[in-house]
């Protein structure tokens, strides 16, 4: 009884708040906009491009000029390699924070790496040797910390989006019920959502830090090909800041477009193996998974999304794999700053169709599958050891199962 009245104090107040919360609008698919959203994601921006007659077209500064540039692996829309990762960086102790950008419109533009720490060079950024320094964790500055982001598939988006958020609060609750309130420095699953600003919660980003698709494609427009919208202005140039566009590249019913173009590809599917034997293999493979808590952050369905193995939660995953900063140029993310995501908290990725998107984990710092896995820590630290545990044969097993995960 005592329990039962617990749980009434606990979930009473919050259970009303979440079940009237709206459910996010439903995607139309309209042929013609899905036409002109594909057209503008492969298109190769230019300086004072024809498509934005009011602002300056690409850049100052921006890191590919198209947006199938780095989404691209496995169709338009896939992932990307570490030749596109994106560099982010902060300097500690001040909130400047931000890209590094790649490439600018001119030379007074070009970033280096010399704008964030004074201890770096002058030459222009490459994201692989970025990549490389990340990897042998060369990225903590005398002054600032870099970090990276690999390019996520954008296939299925459209369901992420119109999953509600009170089934993400549900997810959240059911894990601290399961698990208790876990502490600062314990190793159970217990995941968090995102807060955002005006009662939304964070669905995108490594990070969670995108509550919409559509506010994702805005910030993409202008962090990636610089192109300045209604919901984001273009960053400005570290190297020559004074600079400023005659107006707006893109008008919302563009981004609108991009957006409905990405709603509209494919979900990634799930495909059983020809051959009897694999196919068996990936069976026992797919029962491990759940069996030695993979499952616990990378649910197999989430509300009614099927096959989506992610629980879209923050997750701490332990100080090897932190990366502080934030994707935005401006602090986009007003939030009290002690729920804005932590240095090692990342969003649980959606394993449906990861065979097709390597390299693995937020800086694409892993070439392999198994290699993503042993590279868990902190609250999937238990699960990467029950993996270690499993014999070379039944660990390929669990990796047979993620291999049927598949692109559309
Ligand atoms: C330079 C490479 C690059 C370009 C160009 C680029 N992206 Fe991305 N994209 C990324 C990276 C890296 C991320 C992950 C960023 C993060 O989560 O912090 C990302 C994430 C996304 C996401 C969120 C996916 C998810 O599930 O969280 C969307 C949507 C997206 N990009 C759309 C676009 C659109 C639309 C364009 C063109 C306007 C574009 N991107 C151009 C690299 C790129
Ligand atoms: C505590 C939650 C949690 C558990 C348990 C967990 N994962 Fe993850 N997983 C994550 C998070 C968060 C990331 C992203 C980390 C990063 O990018 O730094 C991730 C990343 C991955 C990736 C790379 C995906 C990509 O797109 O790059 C794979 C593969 C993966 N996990 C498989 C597994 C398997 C197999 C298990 C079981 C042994 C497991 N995970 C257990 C949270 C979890």
């Amino acid at each position: 009884v005592w329990y039962g009245l617990a749980l009434l104090v606990v979930l009473g107040p919050v259970g009303v708040r979440v079940l009237t919360r709206p459910d996010p609008p439903r995607h139309d698919l309209e042929p013609a906009e899905v036409r002109q959203g594909q057209m503008l994601f492969s298109h190769e921006f230019t300086v004072k491009d024809p498509l934005c007659p009011n602002g300056d077209g690409l850049g100052p500064v921006f890191n590919a000029s198209s947006c199938v540039a780095c989404h691209h692996q496995g169709g338009a829309g896939g992932s990307g390699g570490l030749e596109h990762n994106v560099t982010t960086f902060v300097v500690r102790g001040t909130s400047r924070q931000g890209v590094v950008h790649t490439e600018a419109t001119g030379d007074e533009f070009q970033e280096t790496l010399a704008n964030v720490d004074g201890s770096l060079g002058r030459e222009k950024p490459n994201p692989k040797k970025i990549s490389d320094m990340v990897k042998s964790r060369r990225v903590f500055l005398p002054s600032a910390d870099l970090s990276q982001r690999n390019t996520p598939a954008l296939f299925g988006a459209k369901l992420i989006d119109e999953i509600p958020d009170r089934v993400l609060i549900a997810e959240e609750r059911s894990q601290r019920l399961r698990w208790g309130f876990a502490s600062d420095t314990d190793e159970r699953p217990v995941g968090r959502v995102l807060r955002l600003p005006g009662n939304r919660v964070g669905k995108f980003g490594w990070k969670a830090q995108s509550a919409s698709l559509f506010d994702f494609v805005q910030a993409a427009c202008a962090n990636e090909l610089g192109l300045g919208n209604p919901g984001q202005v273009q960053p400005a140039s570290m190297q020559s800041a004074g600079y400023q566009a005659p107006g707006l590249d893109l008008t919302n019913e563009q981004c609108r477009q991009i957006t409905t173009f990405v709603a509209a590809l494919h979900r990634p599917v799930e495909r059983v193996p020809a051959n009897l034997d694999t196919q068996a293999r990936a069976h026992e493979g797919k029962q491990l998974f759940t069996k030695i808590g993979c499952a616990e952050c990378h649910t197999p369905a989430l509300g009614s999304v099927e096959g989506i193995y992610s629980d879209l939660l923050l997750h701490r995953m332990g100080n090897d794999l932190s990366g502080t900063n934030s994707y935005y140029g401006q602090p986009v993310i007003t939030v009290a700053s002690n729920d804005l995501p932590r240095a090692d908290e990342w969003r649980t990725p959606p394993l449906w169709g990861v065979t097709d998107s390597a390299p693995y984990l937020h800086d694409g710092r892993a070439d392999s599958l198994a290699q993503a896995i042993i590279m868990h820590g902190g609250q999937a630290k238990t699960a990467a050891a029950n993996f270690q545990r499993l014999s070379p044969d039944r660990q390929e097993r669990v990796v047979d199962f993620l291999k049927t995960l598949r692109a559309p």
